[in-house]
């Protein structure tokens, strides 16, 4: 009788050990489990590590969780290397806050804070990272000698990333980093840095296709969303930006030989106080990139600096670009139904490259002002333009 009550007790034992670890239909690894400390003193980042390496470790017939619960987690840099992983479905729901140490130093000195590369199928859920800039922010406004500082969160060479509910505060650099990946999908994503914090892009897409961003609101030191070469299938709306310096294309064209961007929307945003509502921008040097295919529509300006720019004269102390011209090649870019204020006479500045002048370039119901006033439109090497509500000037002389 004992002996048999002893082996029920073992076969209900090793049942529940079974279940939970191998054959549970959703595995979860709590990082307190794995040494984390919600107290934001210690530092979490071997534990957020070993949470990953069982995450990634564990079989792929079912969705892995990493569980952050409330509370605030210091990090120094954390890269989670997916190539290895069996598990390609790994989502990460993060309730707490994850920090930057308070010594800029920490991270400041690596590109990445918090990076993942060669992964496919990452879900990150919720969660606040507060790269803990101001300070370092405060080192270079005084010109002391300090490091570049990290961007908070990158994916490189990743595939099927989804990152929802997710708040930026406060990066070093850029917020977060998209490059070389396929089929990302940002959504409800909040991002803050203080007007004033030098490079803290919002979003930074380069080398990838298929990024979609959608209802989200960034607000920062620099551009709101900005796309470097290779950049293709990007899709933009209901996204608030402001402050900062605007949705943008470039800069472009700095080598000879560079990837182009095309197919690009950007559909139903409100650029509010920033430097530039959607510019596209190339070194005056010569290049073979172009950008094509892109599509503005339904955008609001509220009291934007200069609300549509292109602008392939770009070329600070003009060094460097021995041919003053640029080599990219723009082509089929439409602003259908962009409208609001201007905080400038210029509303419209198309300035294209002589060597390679802009086709197909469609102005449909722009109605932009400033102080009550139609805005200005300012054009040069644009080869057609196909106008509708408001009448270029200079456009075709
Ligand atoms: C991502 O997709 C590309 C293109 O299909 C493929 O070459 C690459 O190996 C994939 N990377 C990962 C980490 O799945
Ligand atoms: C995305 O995931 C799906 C399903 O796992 C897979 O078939 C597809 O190849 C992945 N995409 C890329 C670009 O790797
Ligand atoms: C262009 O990008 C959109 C996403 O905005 C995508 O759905 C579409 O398939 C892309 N078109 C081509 C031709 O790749
Ligand atoms: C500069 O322009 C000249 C013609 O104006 C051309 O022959 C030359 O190849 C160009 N140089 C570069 C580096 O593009």
């Amino acid at each position: 009788m004992a002996i048999s009550r002893m082996f029920q007790i073992l076969v209900v034992t090793f049942l529940h050990y079974f279940s939970a670890s191998i054959l549970a239909a959703n595995p979860t690894y709590n990082v307190l489990s794995y040494g984390a400390k919600a107290d934001g003193k210690f530092d979490c980042a071997k534990a957020f590590q070993a949470a990953w390496g069982a995450a990634c470790a564990s079989a792929s017939a079912s969705p892995a969780t990493i569980y952050v619960p409330r509370g605030r987690y210091i990090l120094g840099n954390v890269h989670f290397d997916g190539s290895t992983c069996k598990n390609n479905a790994i989502i990460i729901q993060i309730d707490g806050i994850l920090s930057a140490p308070s010594n800029y130093n920490v991270i400041g000195n690596s590109v990445h804070w918090l990076m993942f590369k060669r992964i496919n199928g990452v879900s990150i859920r919720g969660g606040t990272l507060d790269g803990l800039g101001a300070n370092l922010c405060a080192c270079k406004a005084a010109g002391k000698k300090c490091p570049k500082g990290a961007t908070s969160l990158a994916f490189l060479n990743s595939n099927n990333t989804s990152i929802s509910g997710l708040t930026s505060i406060n990066s070093q650099m850029f917020h977060i980093v998209i490059h070389d990946c396929r089929d990302t999908k940002l959504q409800n994503i909040k991002i803050s840095t203080p007007d004033e914090s030098p490079n803290t892009d919002g979003i930074h897409i380069g080398l990838s296709s298929g990024v979609s961003v959608t209802n989200s609101r960034i607000a920062t030191g620099d551009d709101c969303i900005s796309m470097s070469p290779g950049t293709s299938n990007v899709f933009v709306q209901n996204v608030a930006c402001g402050p900062g310096h605007g949705i943008s294309i470039g800069s472009l064209g700095w080598v000879l030989n560079e990837a182009g961007v095309e197919n690009v929307t950007v559909k139903s945003c409100v650029l509010s106080g920033t430097q530039n509502g959607v510019r596209i921008k190339t070194w005056a040097r010569p290049s073979n990139g172009f950008v094509r295919i892109v599509h503005y529509e339904d955008l609001t300006m509220v009291n934007v600096k200069n609300p549509i720019v292109i602008d392939q004269n770009y070329c600070p102390n003009n060094k460097n670009c021995p041919n003053q011209s640029s080599g990219v090649k723009i082509s089929s870019v439409t602003y259908k139904d962009i409208h609001g204020t201007s905080a400038t006479e210029t509303g419209v500045s198309l300035k294209c490259s002589k060597a390679e002048p802009c086709t197909g370039i469609k102005l449909d119901k722009v109605m932009l002002n400033y102080k009550n006033q139609k805005v200005a439109t300012v054009c040069g090497n644009t080869v057609q333009i196909m106008d509708g509500v408001i009448k270029p000037l200079n456009c075709l002389s």
